[in-house]
């Protein structure tokens, strides 16, 4: 079997790509198959698959035209001697400006070259003369006071990145790389992993995904992540390079008469399928909890079908929801927690397993902090105590409170 990694992917086909939410989504959550082919990949519950995407082939056009480079021009890369085109599609970050070039336009602005507020550039596009509306500058402001303004603080160029590319500043301050210099200052584009959302026993020959899409807009130009954009917009029926990521912690419990508790809103979701899956495969006796939320039930319901399944079938002790808009107050997934907080402290006393996938910044965080609450209130402890059962004890020692967080 060929050892696949980020460095040597396995080039699979998708088999399936399709949107689970609901008509009137504010948000886009795909379903997405990917073939393993005569690879010999395998994977347990609870691994990622690492997908190595590119760059939207019209933001390769723009830079290349906005900087006057020849895309056919022959380039060293980290991966090669490659056509300027393909390096900037396959090998470099450059739907997002890094740092290093807001630092580099020190030694690239010129003083008293004004920049102009909201002006119209005639330009020539597939022979076509368009008026295009280049970004807002500070009419006012001397480049090199304002580049120097943006590199004072670590806050300003985070700031300053939120809301341009490479194309807006290169505009934007009129400045010039070459192809060679660019590339030495652009990120290398990395791989991103996905918690794989299918048991191989229930999928045999597939490896699947929950997929959260990143749209986003800025000077009235679409934008988004890399490689959600690329599994949404273009990849079709082409070929995808891809890896195993396993993991050494997040897996289910070897004893499967073991109970186990699954909180996973939104993408939040995607290892609790395979958990499910799993678990039905195995026969594992064990009860199992899961917790899932997003927006709406009429649209973000995803894999409906199968949970009411396994409910039916007795496979779902318990399925607890937090729609989290369907009301006027917002109701998350740690309010259900906590309102169910005396049979959850129950099957945290008796060895369940506990388990929390999806957004880190803030709903994993409240989520322990609800954790901490629950053990306080219900397993009757003092403040310090309770930290300690959930940190140290179960975390730590019995290494039974699990995270898959990003
Ligand atoms: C172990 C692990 C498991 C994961 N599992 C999943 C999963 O199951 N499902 C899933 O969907 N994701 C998952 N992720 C996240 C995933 O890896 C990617 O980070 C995510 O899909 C975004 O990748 P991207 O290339 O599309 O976006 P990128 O090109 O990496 O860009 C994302 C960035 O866009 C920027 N951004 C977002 N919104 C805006 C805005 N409005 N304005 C300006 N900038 C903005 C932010 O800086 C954000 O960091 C997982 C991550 C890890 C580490
Ligand atoms: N690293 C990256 O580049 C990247 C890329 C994509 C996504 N992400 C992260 O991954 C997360 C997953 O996105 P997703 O679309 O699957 O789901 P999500 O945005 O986390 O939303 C799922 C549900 O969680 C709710 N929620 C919001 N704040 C919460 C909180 N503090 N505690 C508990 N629940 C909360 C949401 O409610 P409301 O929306 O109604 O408040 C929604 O009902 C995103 O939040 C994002 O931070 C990261």
């Amino acid at each position: 079997m060929a050892d696949w990694s980020s460095k040597n992917p396995y080039m699979s086909t998708i088999t399936e790509n399709y949107i689970l939410n609901g008509e009137g989504s504010r948000k886009e959550t795909r379903h997405i198959a990917f073939d393993l082919g005569d690879s010999g990949l395998t994977y347990k519950v609870g691994d990622a698959l690492g997908i190595m995407a590119q760059n939207p082939p019209h933001i390769v056009d723009e830079l290349i035209e906005v900087q006057g480079w020849d895309a056919d021009e022959m380039v060293i890369t980290h991966n090669g001697e490659k056509r300027l085109w393909d390096a900037l599609k396959c090998d470099f970050e450059v739907h997002m400006a890094n740092k290093k070039f807001v630092a580099s336009l020190a030694d690239k602005v010129v003083s008293g070259q004004l920049r102009i507020k909201s002006t119209v550039m005639r330009r020539v596009r597939n022979g076509q003369e368009i008026d295009e509306e280049l970004p807002q500058g500070e009419a006012k402001d001397d480049p090199v006071s304002t580049v120097e303004k943006i590199n004072s603080s670590k806050e300003e160029v985070e700031d300053y990145l939120w809301t341009r590319d490479y194309i807006d500043i290169m505009r934007e301050f009129d400045v010039k790389y070459s192809a060679q210099e660019f590339m030495e200052i652009a990120d290398r584009l990395k791989p991103r992993l996905y918690s794989i959302s299918s048991s191989l026993d229930a999928h045999p020959g597939l490896v699947e995904l929950t997929v959260g899409i990143v749209r986003f807009e800025y000077n009235n130009r679409p934008r988004g992540g890399l490689c959600t954009l690329y599994l949404a917009d273009e990849i079709g029926n082409k070929e995808i390079g891809v890896f195993m990521s396993p993991t050494k912690s997040f897996v289910l419990p070897e004893d499967k008469s073991i109970d186990i508790m699954m909180v996973g809103p939104g993408t939040g979701i995607a290892p609790f399928r395979a958990f499910m899956e799993q678990r039905v495969y195995d026969g594992a006796t064990g009860r199992n909890w899961l917790f899932f939320g997003d927006q709406s039930e009429k649209t973000e319901y995803y894999y409906k079908e199968a949970i009411e399944d396994w409910v039916k079938n007795g496979d779902l002790y318990k399925f607890t929801t937090a729609w989290s808009r369907d009301q006027a107050e917002k109701i998350y997934v740690q309010d259900r927690l906590r309102e169910n907080g005396p049979e959850v402290w129950e099957w945290f006393d008796s060895g369940a397993y506990f388990y929390i996938c999806g957004d880190k910044s803030r709903m994993a965080k409240d989520v322990h902090t609800a954790l901490i609450d629950i053990v306080e209130e219900h397993g009757k402890m003092s403040r310090d105590d309770a930290v300690h059962y959930v940190e140290k004890k179960m975390m730590r020692e019995e290494k039974r409170y699990l995270r898959d967080v990003y």
